[in-house]
């Protein structure tokens, strides 16, 4: 373990108008776990509040469907879309702030890389491509995606006010905040692509086109949950169907992409990029340096931060404010109570989300090699 100085990931913290403990974040992480109907469980009660009295100071709930149309993403999803799913995930929030941390809640479009919705056949995206590569056996999925059907305007539309009505639940169910996804290949990823996104609409086209359902959902959940709520925005190059994938426009999208969001007075940023710590773009900047030129307020940092002197120096030189971990989180949710003892945290291995990433299997894993 380190004898450097890792004292930033342990500062106090604050987004929006929430205090946080620490500058420590689990990163959002789709468990495929919730019971039928999308109904959060006592085994996610009990996963999210290991992470809490691990030390984490604020938690980022899995990928969550916010609608009943085209939402939907994978199997054993958790939903926000009626009382069941809002009772469940009140009773995660309860377990969560008796342990003494804060938790947003991540809400996730599928759009075209859906895998399994319980309320309709049919997969809807900006476009009618289909998307490359493979759906994920981890989370029940097998063979090529579906091509989906192109999202009409009143769909559009219906899509915001889903996350709207998704992010009112929240708020009634507790949640400290809000971070939509807007990364790793899902629906706002897909309208931000210019392959995924073939419209010749206002949805399409240039890169502020491109943008524009990232903005109109940010402001609807805004004005849905009032000034208290911090709402962020997650964003990424990558694709969880492609890992190479590059914003077509590079340095210049960033800025309008980024810029566009401070404008609508977005609260948070959450940068995904692995690692966090590589140049974009093909010049020396990473991401995170990208989006600290044109937002001024908090960034949470996410890719390969496990190693605690890799998260410091991260935070101090690499203008993040807040680190997430996903894999690392999982392998040991005491991981900031352990590196603030200078003790070593359990790696993650990969074995822990397979043959499935349920929480059920990564217990098993535990089990087995303990
Ligand atoms: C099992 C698992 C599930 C994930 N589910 C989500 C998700 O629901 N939403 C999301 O934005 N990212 C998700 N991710 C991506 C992580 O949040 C994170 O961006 C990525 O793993 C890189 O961070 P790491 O190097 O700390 O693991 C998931 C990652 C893993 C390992």
């Amino acid at each position: 373990m380190t004898d450097a100085d890792i004292s930033h990931i342990f500062r106090p913290g604050r987004i929006g108008t929430v205090d946080l403990a620490s500058r420590t974040v689990v990163a959002p992480m789709t468990r495929v776990s919730a019971d039928p109907g999308g109904i959060p469980n006592a085994l996610m009660r009990d996963y999210y509040r290991n992470y809490a009295e691990g030390g984490f100071g604020l938690i980022i709930s899995e990928g969550t469907y916010p609608d009943r149309a085209y939402a939907q993403g994978y199997r054993h999803q958790p939903g926000m879309t009626d009382d069941a799913q809002q009772n469940g995930w009140q009773a995660i929030v309860e377990t969560v702030h008796h342990a003494g941390a804060k938790i947003f809640q991540q809400f996730m479009h599928a759009g075209a890389l859906s895998q399994h919705n319980d309320y309709v056949n049919e997969v809807a995206g900006p476009s009618t491509v289909q998307p490359m590569g493979q759906m994920a056996t981890n989370y029940f999925g097998s063979g090529p995606y579906k091509t989906p059907r192109a999202l009409s305007l009143s769909e559009i539309g219906a899509i915001t006010e889903g996350f709207a009505s998704a992010a009112t639940r929240s708020v009634a169910a507790g949640f400290d905040g809000i971070e939509i996804h807007g990364a790793n290949g899902y629906l706002l990823h897909q309208f931000f692509s210019t392959t995924a996104n073939q419209r010749d609409d206002s949805y399409g086209g240039p890169a502020d086109n491109r943008a524009r359902l990232h903005v109109e959902i940010l402001t609807a959940i805004k004005d849905a949950v009032g000034p208290d709520i911090p709402v962020g925005m997650r964003l990424s190059q990558m694709a969880v169907n492609d890992f190479t994938d590059q914003w077509a426009g590079g340095a210049r999208d960033a800025k309008m992409l980024f810029s566009a969001l401070g404008c609508a007075g977005v609260d948070f940023l959450h940068i995904n990029s692995v690692p966090a710590t590589a140049p974009v773009f093909g010049g020396t900047k990473t991401l995170v340096g990208h989006a600290r030129d044109y937002f001024d307020g908090p960034i949470i940092a996410c890719g390969a931060l496990q190693d605690p002197e890799t998260a410091e120096n991260f935070i101090v030189r690499g203008g993040a404010d807040f680190i997430a971990l996903a894999r690392g989180a999982l392998a040991d949710p005491a991981w900031p109570k352990k590196v603030e003892a200078r003790g070593m945290p359990i790696p993650f291995d990969p074995g822990m989300t397979q043959p499935v990433a349920t929480i059920e299997n990564s217990r098993a894993w535990s089990v087995a090699h303990s």
